[in-house]
C-alpha cells in the first residue's frame, strides 16, 4: 500500500476517534459541546495525528494504541487554532473553509471550547485504556504533551509571535518563534508516537526528535509560503493574514526563494535523521516529503 493511502486511513481513523472523545452535541452544556465537535470535525490535514501514527508504526506499536496520543495532538492543535483566530491574535474569519469557531458561535463560547479542548487532549492520554504502556511511559507522554503546549512550547511561540508584530526579527528570533509555535507539538506529536514502542533506545529518542525539530521548523516555513502564494478558497484560511497584519514572517525576511531553500534544507536534515532507521519508517520520509510540497 502506497503512503499516501494509508495517510487517508489514518485520517478516517482518527475522525472515528475525534468524535468518539468528543462529548455529543447533545449533552449540557450543548452550545460549547457543539462548538467543540464544530472545531474540532471534518477539517484539516491531520498531520500531527498522522505523525503519531507514523512514528508509532516505524516500531511496528498497534494501532488502537497510538489512538490516544493521535487525538491529544489534534485536540491541542485544535483549541490552538481556535484561539489563534480569535480578534485579540490573528482576527480571521475563516478557517478550514469555514467560518472561524468565534464567528459561527461567540467569543466567550470559542475561548471556552479551546480552553476544554486542552484539558479533553489530557484526559484521553491520562485515561484511554487502550494505551498499554507502562504507567511510567504514560505519565512521561503527559510530560512531554503538557510541556510542548505550554509556555515552553506552543503557547510561548505564540506570545512571541504577537510580540513581534510589526517589529524586525533576525532569522535566528524567527526561527526560534517558529519552533516554538508550531514545532513543539509537531515534535511532541513524533515523540509521543515513539514512545509508544516500550523498547525505544535514547538514541533512537534524539534521532526522532531531531528529525521531528526539522520538519515542524519546515511546516510553518512552508505555512509562511502558503500565505502568500495560494489563494482562499484552496487554503481555506484568509490568503495574506500575515501580510495584513504584519507578522515576521520567512518569506518577509528572505524572499519566496530564499524561504523555499530554508524549508528544502530543514527537510535535508530531517530525512539525514532518519538514516539509521530502516524501511518501517518510510511513512516518516514521506511526511517530511509532504510537507514541503504540499498545496494548503
Ligand atoms: C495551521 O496548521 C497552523 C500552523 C501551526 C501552521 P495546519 O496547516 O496543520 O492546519 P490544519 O489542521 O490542516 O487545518
Ligand atoms: C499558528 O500560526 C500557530 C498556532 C496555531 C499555534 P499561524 O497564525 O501562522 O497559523 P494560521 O496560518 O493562522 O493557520
Ligand atoms: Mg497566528
Ligand atoms: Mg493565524
Ligand atoms: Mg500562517
Amino acid at each position: 500500500m502506497s503512503f499516501s493511502s494509508r495517510v487517508r486511513d489514518y485520517q478516517d481513523r482518527i475522525e472515528h476517534a475525534l468524535a468518539a472523545w468528543l462529548p455529543e452535541s447533545s449533552v449540557i452544556p450543548e452550545t460549547l459541546h457543539n462548538a467543540m465537535r464544530y472545531a474540532v470535525l471534518g477539517g484539516g490535514k491531520r498531520i500531527r495525528p498522522v505523525l503519531v501514527y507514523a512514528a508509532g508504526e516505524a516500531f511496528a506499536v498497534p494501532l488502537a494504541v497510538l489512538d490516544a496520543p493521535a487525538c491529544a495532538v489534534e485536540m491541542i492543535h485544535a483549541y490552538s487554532l481556535i484561539h489563534d483566530d480569535l480578534p485579540a491574535m490573528d482576527n480571521d474569519d475563516l478557517r478550514r473553509g469555514k467560518p472561524t469557531c468565534h464567528r459561527a458561535f461567540d467569543e466567550a463560547t470559542a475561548i471556552l471550547a479551546g480552553d476544554a479542548l486542552q484539558a479533553l487532549a489530557f484526559a484521553a492520554l491520562a485515561g484511554d485504556p487502550a494505551l498499554s504502556v507502562d504507567p511510567k511511559v504514560r505519565v512521561r507522554m503527559i510530560h512531554t504533551l503538557a510541556l510542548a503546549s505550554g509556555s515552553l512550547g506552543m503557547a510561548g511561540g505564540q506570545a512571541i509571535d504577537l510580540a513581534a508584530v510589526g517589529r524586525d526579527l533576525t532569522v535566528a528570533q524567527l526561527e526560534n518563534m517558529h519552533v516554538h509555535k508550531t514545532g513543539a507539538l509537531i515534535r511532541a506529536s513524533v515523540q509521543l508516537g515513539a514512545l509508544c514502542h516500550g523498547g525505544l533506545t535514547d538514541s533512537e529518542f534524539v534521532h526522532l526528535s531531531r528529525y521531528a525539530h526539522c520538519i515542524g521548523l519546515a511546516f510553518q516555513i512552508k505555512d509562511d509560503i502558503l500565505d502568500v502564494e495560494v489563494d482562499t478558497a484552496t487554503l481555506g484560511k484568509p490568503q495574506g493574514s500575515d501580510a495584513a497584519q504584519n507578522k515576521p514572517t520567512y518569506p518577509k525576511l528572505l524572499g519566496l526563494d530564499g524561504a523555499k531553500h530554508a524549508a528544502q534544507r530543514m527537510h535535508d536534515e530531517a530525512l539525514a535523521e532518519l538514516s539509521g532507521f530502516g524501511p518501517a519508517a518510510d511513512g516518516l520520509r514521506w511526511i517530511a516529503d509532504y510537507i514541503i510540497s504540499r498545496g494548503n
